[in-house]
């Protein structure tokens, strides 16, 4: 079981895909775990399990075999309505191409987190402005994501994020369609986000983007890379901050 800080964890995870004939083993045994407070960037090559294992942290997807615990609870026991629950309540994601609703207004892509909740209109309404303007975009509130530039679209999907107030950010390559100064300030978004208590799991190939977080893990073939056995195998790859 989970030691009592560990609020992300997964226990001999593995991923299978089956397209067809072909056999897809995209996770191939995988144990890693983030503590309360950390931020933790993920790295490796394309096709090496990134994105797969950032689903099943996020509950997006299911593992074939293995366990996910949230904040100690054994989310492969639950039903799908508690695990939809348990998601949109404790985890806010980020993607590298946005995901807003084309069609709407920065305020209401923000909103549709909550209505999924069901908060009331007008507390749906303040926490989606206060949302917006922590990641600096109170003067655009009213903006359709074509009226953004891609930065602010960002900014606008970490607030879509943020409105839930979930413990953890798991963000997939959220820098990956900016170019670098603009990525830096996305980076440097999330680390004030950290530094105020958010957990946060950040999949990149960037080893600059890596350098905001406190530790990288690495994945090859569907398994962490160093040690490869043992539970407390990515701590040989923990590295301290770097300096900004
Ligand atoms: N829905 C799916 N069906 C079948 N195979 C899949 C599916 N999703 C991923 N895969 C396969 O699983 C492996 C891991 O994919 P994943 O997307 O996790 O890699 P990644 O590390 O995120 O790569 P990238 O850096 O290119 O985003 C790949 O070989 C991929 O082709
Ligand atoms: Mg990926």
């Amino acid at each position: 079981m989970p030691v009592h800080d560990v609020v992300l964890c997964l226990e001999s995870v593995s991923k299978r895909y089956l397209l067809g004939k072909t056999v897809v083993d995209a996770l191939r045994g995988v144990d890693f775990s983030v503590r309360k407070g950390e931020f933790v960037a993920i790295m490796g090559p394309s096709g090496s399990g990134k994105s797969t294992l950032l689903g099943i942290l996020g509950l997006l997807d299911k593992p074939t075999g293995g366990k996910v615990f949230i904040d100690g609870s054994d989310a492969t026991s639950l039903g799908d309505d508690k695990v939809s629950l348990l998601r949109a309540r404790t985890i806010g994601f980020v993607f590298q191409f946005f995901f807003l609703v084309p069609s709407l207004t920065a305020l209401e892509n923000v909103v549709l987190p909550l209505m999924f909740l069901n908060v009331e209109r007008g507390e749906r309404e303040r926490l989606a402005s206060n949302a917006l303007e922590r990641v600096g975009l109170s003067g655009r509130m009213h903006h359709r994501p074509s009226e953004l530039s891609g930065g602010e679209r960002q900014r606008c999907a970490i607030a879509r994020a943020l409105v839930t107030n979930p413990s953890f950010i798991l963000a997939d390559e959220p820098t990956g369609n900016l170019d670098s100064k603009t990525g830096k300030e996305i980076m440097n978004l999330f680390k004030e986000l950290n530094a105020e208590g958010k957990t946060i799991v950040a999949v990149t190939h960037d080893e600059a983007i890596a350098s905001y977080a406190e530790r990288v893990i690495h994945l090859r073939d569907g398994l962490v890379e160093e040690g490869g056995k043992g539970k407390h195998a990515s701590k040989l790859v923990m590295k301290r901050t770097l300096k900004k």
